[in-house]
């Protein structure tokens, strides 16, 4: 008698577990999914972008007394279209150097002469872009983010951001819409051949 007693409390205590456990994890789910404002969702984007070091090619900077400091009002903006182009050594290439120009928003090295793209909110940046388009360019590397378009060229990471989630990808490309809008076309790749 003692014994069943025992057992029951047991397999009671075992199912309010289970119970508890159940509900934590679906509290979880919802708080990932729908329970974000779209201020939160924007807050959480600002969040990855600052962490995940996107301004580190995506801003113009300029020199301050700790290094490279991004320009406020060109946050996020790409390489400035208006900066006169440094032509690039293709020697220095050809001994196998990459180099970068001086706040890293342009990049040269066997693939040619990349720059980095204007991610701000307005039209020349990702201002139409579904989130569709910024998953697929963001998930699968092609440029703007179309289905048959060509892959992203180095340095942008893009092969470290396979595995985010959608929940991460709507909460970065919110914060981006968000952005102030910099107007800036950002010049087209430059191949290698065009380089020499
Ligand atoms: C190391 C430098 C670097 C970092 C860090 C970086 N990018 Fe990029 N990104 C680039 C360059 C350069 C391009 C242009 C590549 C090209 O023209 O093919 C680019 C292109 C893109 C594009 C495609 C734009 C288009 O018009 O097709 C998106 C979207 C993008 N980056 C988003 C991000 C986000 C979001 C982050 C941070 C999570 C990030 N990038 C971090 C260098 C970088």
């Amino acid at each position: 008698m003692k014994k069943a007693l025992w057992f029951s409390v047991m397999s009671l205590g075992a199912f309010i577990l289970l119970l508890t456990g159940c509900r934590n994890s679906s509290k979880t789910a919802i708080a990932e999914n729908t329970e974000l404002s779209v201020t939160q969702l924007i807050e959480k984007g600002n969040y990855f972008v600052t962490i995940m070091g996107c301004n580190d090619c995506h801003s113009p900077k300029e020199l301050g007394p700790q290094g490279p400091e991004v320009v406020p009002d060109l946050m996020l903006s790409g390489y400035p279209a208006l900066r006169p182009f440094k032509k690039v050594d293709p020697e220095l290439i050809k001994k196998g150097w990459i180099l970068f120009d001086a706040d890293l928003t342009a990049a040269a090295g066997p693939w040619g002469v990349s720059f980095a793209a204007n991610l701000t909110s307005d039209q020349t940046g990702i201002g139409n872009w579904t989130e569709e388009n910024f998953r697929r360019a963001l998930k699968e590397g092609r440029y703007k983010g179309l289905e048959a378009s060509r892959m992203l060229l180095p340095p942008m990471p893009w092969t470290n951001f396979t595995g985010i989630s959608n929940d991460d990808i709507k909460a970065i490309f919110q914060y981006l819409k968000s952005t102030k809008p910099v107007s800036n076309v950002v010049p087209l790749s430059i191949s290698p051949v065009q380089n020499q």
